[in-house]
């Protein structure tokens, strides 16, 4: 494929792949990134519309560890704040001819439209609410890694599934992986339609949690939640916030998630996110560069083949 939009389109042997790749750019020892040359030449420009820490900066690390020259826009300080729409922003940044884009933007779908104008590269950074498949990629090579396997677990997803591009990636890949899923929060945080989606949903997130192997949390995404039900943060952390209590119900063995930013004390106890026992945060933040690694590498390969072909051609 020419992007990496979502996970919505991609094939369980193709979410393999890029996971096996991963791993080579992870030092066991170390644990840290290697280096290589795959993006030598190559230009990457990274457009964020929305606030990031963890994908810009990792992404920035992934470009340049694999010999990219990165560029990161700064869209606070761009010409989108006169008016310029994301297509003529895209397409002036095309005009220069980079490799690879890596785009996030508020409004779902906005990152596939512009991939459609451009002769580069597109790589999806979260849009909306609809994907933010790096983000679903390294989760996976976290639970990978943690379980020794990435299909037949239990994964109980809680808390704003409704505004969630993570929710939604990870569904789309931990379904495709052969996982028992499970959605836990709020019915006013549940999409419309996720009991057909092959998940059990839960209200209660004691039941919800029974058994699971995999706990991952979810941000309240205030900023997402047009009027709708938003719960006072002390009763949301009563009924749906991870503590010691409601984590004892899941597998004596699970692993705890969280994919940032994180809000202590109103969706997870800032205790249960440091326990190293238990917690993998940084180890998906760690994840993160490798992933990332792996799939600007796929990309850039398919960009070369591509290239190629078209010259011989015009030969
Ligand atoms: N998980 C995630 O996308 O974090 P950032 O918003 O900091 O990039």
């Amino acid at each position: 494929a020419r992007h990496l939009l979502g996970i919505e389109p991609l094939a369980p042997a193709e979410i393999t792949t890029l996971l096996d790749l991963a791993e080579t750019y992870v030092d066991l020892n170390r644990r840290t990134v290697k280096h290589s040359d795959a993006l030598a030449g190559m230009t990457q420009i990274n457009m964020f519309f929305e606030n990031s820490t963890r994908t810009q900066s990792s992404f920035e690390l992934a470009g340049k560890r694999l010999g990219a020259d990165v560029m990161n826009m700064s869209m606070q300080n761009s010409s989108v704040k006169k008016g310029e729409t994301l297509i003529d922003t895209a397409m002036t940044l095309n005009a220069m001819h980079p490799d690879l884009l890596v785009v996030r933007h508020p409004q779902s779908g906005a990152v596939d439209l512009l991939a459609q104008k451009v002769n580069c590269a597109v790589l999806n950074a979260g849009d909306g609410r609809h994907e933010h498949p790096t983000q679903a990629l390294l989760d996976g090579l976290t639970i990978r890694r943690a379980k020794g396997r990435l299909h037949r677990l239990t994964v109980a997803i809680c808390g704003d599934i409704a505004h969630s591009r993570v929710a939604r990636s990870n569904l789309f890949l931990l379904g495709k992986m052969e996982n028992r899923l499970r959605l836990v929060g709020p019915a006013t945080l549940m999409p419309a339609g996720a009991r057909d989606w092959g998940c059990e949903v839960y209200e209660d997130m004691r039941e919800g949690l029974k058994g699971a192997d995999v706990v991952m949390m979810l941000r309240l995404q205030k900023e997402r939640m047009d009027g709708g039900f938003i719960p006072s943060e002390r009763e949301y952390y009563h009924r749906w916030g991870l503590d010691a209590e409601k984590l004892a119900l899941a597998a004596p063995d699970a692993i705890v998630m969280h994919p940032g930013p994180m809000n202590r004390g109103v969706e997870i106890d800032g205790t249960i996110a440091d326990d190293i026992n238990r917690s993998v945060i940084q180890d998906q933040v760690e994840m993160g560069v490798a992933v990332r690694m792996a799939a600007m590498d796929l990309l850039a390969r398919n960009l070369r083949a591509e290239r190629g072909a078209k010259a011989s051609e015009m030969m």
